[in-house]
C-alpha cells in the first residue's frame, strides 16, 4: 500500500508477504514475514503499517498475544492500524479498546483500527467473517458503532471489496458503513466471489465507491504494479489513497518509484535482498530459511536461478552470500 504528496495519508503498508504452498505450507499463512518488515523500517521507508487482521473468536486476546502479534511493527515506533476480523461487534470494540491501553501504557502509537470484511479465503467465509460481513452490512456497521463507543475518538477504517457476488451491492454497503461513522475506507475493486481474478471495470467500481462514500475518504486496492498505475487509479477515481499489496511484494521499491517519479526504473531487488541479509543479522534470532525463500518468491519468482540457487543454501550461507 503506497502514497506519495498527491494522497492525502501517509505512506501505508498492507498485505502478509505473498505465501507459496510450494516453499513453506502450513505455519506462516496470515503472517507478514518479519524480515520484510525489518527491511522496510531499516530503509525508512514506511510511515506507518496496517496490521493483517488479527482474527478474534471467543475473547478478547491476552496482553501478550497482542503484544506478540504487534511486534513486528513497533520496532520503529512507526504509528500502526490494527486490523481486526470477527463476526461479534461488543468482542470487537472490547479488543479495540484493550489495544489501546497499550498506546498509553507501553507507548505504541495506534492510529486506529480498521475492520477487515474483504478477506476471501475460504477458512474465514467459513466463520462468516471477512468478506462474507459484506451480505449483511447492518452487523458491519454495528463493529463500527462499537470501535466508537469503546473509543469514540479514535480513526476507525474498514477494508472492503465491492460486493460478495456483485459490484453492485456496494451502492447498500457504502452508505451504511459511511453513516455508521467510519473514518475511512479501503476498496479492494474485485468482489469477494472474483477473489483475484482480472476484471476490466475495476476502476469504474472505484469511482462509484468514491462517489457513494461522500465525505469519507476512500483509498482504493487493486493490481498496483506500477507508479503509473497508482497515478491512473488516482486520476481515474479520484481516490484519497492507493494499497500495493502484491505490487510491492514484488517490488519493494515501488514506493519510492511512486514517491519520486523520476527515479530510474532500474532493478533493484537484488539490493532490497542485501537488506533483508542485513535486517536478519540485526534481528533478535537469526530467522529461518523459510523466511528468505518467501521473499525470493516474491522478488525474483520461483523459476529465476537465483532464487533456485537459494535453495541449496543454509540459512547461514544466505546471510553471508555476496548478493
Ligand atoms: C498474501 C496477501 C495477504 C493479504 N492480507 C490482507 C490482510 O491481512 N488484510 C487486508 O485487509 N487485506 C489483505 N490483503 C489484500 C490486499 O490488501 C489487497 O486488497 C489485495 O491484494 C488487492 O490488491 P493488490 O492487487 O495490490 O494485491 C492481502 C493480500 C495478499 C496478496
Amino acid at each position: 500500500m503506497a502514497t506519495s504528496s498527491f494522497f492525502r495519508k501517509p505512506l501505508v503498508i498492507n498485505g502478509n508477504v505473498l505465501y507459496d504452498s510450494r516453499i513453506q505450507p502450513g505455519p506462516m499463512e496470515g503472517v507478514m514475514n518479519p524480515l520484510y518488515c525489518a527491511a522496510m523500517n531499516e530503509l525508512g521507508w514506511v510511515e506507518s503499517w496496517i496490521t493483517p487482521f488479527l482474527r478474534l473468536t471467543v475473547g478478547v486476546p491476552k496482553q501478550v498475544k497482542l503484544l506478540q502479534f504487534l511486534d513486528r511493527y513497533i520496532q520503529k515506533s512507526l504509528p500502526i492500524v490494527v486490523q481486526l476480523m470477527g463476526t461479534d461487534a461488543e468482542l470487537m470494540g472490547e479488543t479495540a479498546y484493550e489495544i489501546y491501553k497499550l498506546h498509553d501504557s507501553k507507548k505504541i502509537n495506534i492510529r486506529g483500527f480498521d475492520i477487515n470484511c474483504g478477506c476471501p479465503s475460504k477458512v474465514v467465509l467459513k466463520n462468516g467473517s471477512g468478506g462474507t460481513l459484506l451480505k449483511n452490512p447492518a452487523l458491519i456497521a454495528s463493529m463500527v458503532k462499537s470501535i466508537k463507543k469503546h473509543l469514540p475518538s479514535v480513526p476507525v477504517e474498514v477494508k472492503i471489496r465491492t460486493g460478495f457476488d456483485d459490484p453492485s451491492e456496494s451502492k447498500t454497503i457504502i452508505p451504511t458503513i459511511c453513516d455508521a461513522g467510519a473514518d475511512l475506507l479501503h476498496v479492494h475493486f474485485r468482489t469477494v466471489s472474483e477473489s483475484y481474478r482480472k476484471i476490466p471495470d475495476g476502476l469504474e467500481r472505484l469511482q462509484q465507491a468514491v462517489e457513494l462514500a461522500g465525505d469519507v475518504p476512500v483509498f482504493g486496492s487493486g493490481d498496483i504494479y506500477t507508479p503509473d498505475d497508482a497515478q491512473k487509479m488516482v486520476d481515474e477515481t479520484n481516490c484519497a489513497g492507493v494499497l500495493a499489496a502484491r505490487g510491492l511484494l514484488k517490488d519493494p521499491f515501488l514506493i519510492q518509484r511512486v514517491l519520486n517519479p523520476s527515479q530510474k526504473n532500474e532493478d533493484k531487488r537484488k539490493e532490497f535482498f542485501r537488506t533483508l541479509q542485513k535486517a536478519a543479522l540485526e534481528l533478535p534470532k537469526l530467522p529461518g530459511k523459510g523466511g528468505f525463500m518467501e521473499q525470493a518468491a516474491c522478488l525474483f519468482g520461483v523459476p529465476d536461478p537465483f532464487f533456485k540457487k537459494l535453495t541449496k543454501l543454509s540459512v547461514e550461507e544466505i546471510v553471508a552470500l555476496d548478493v
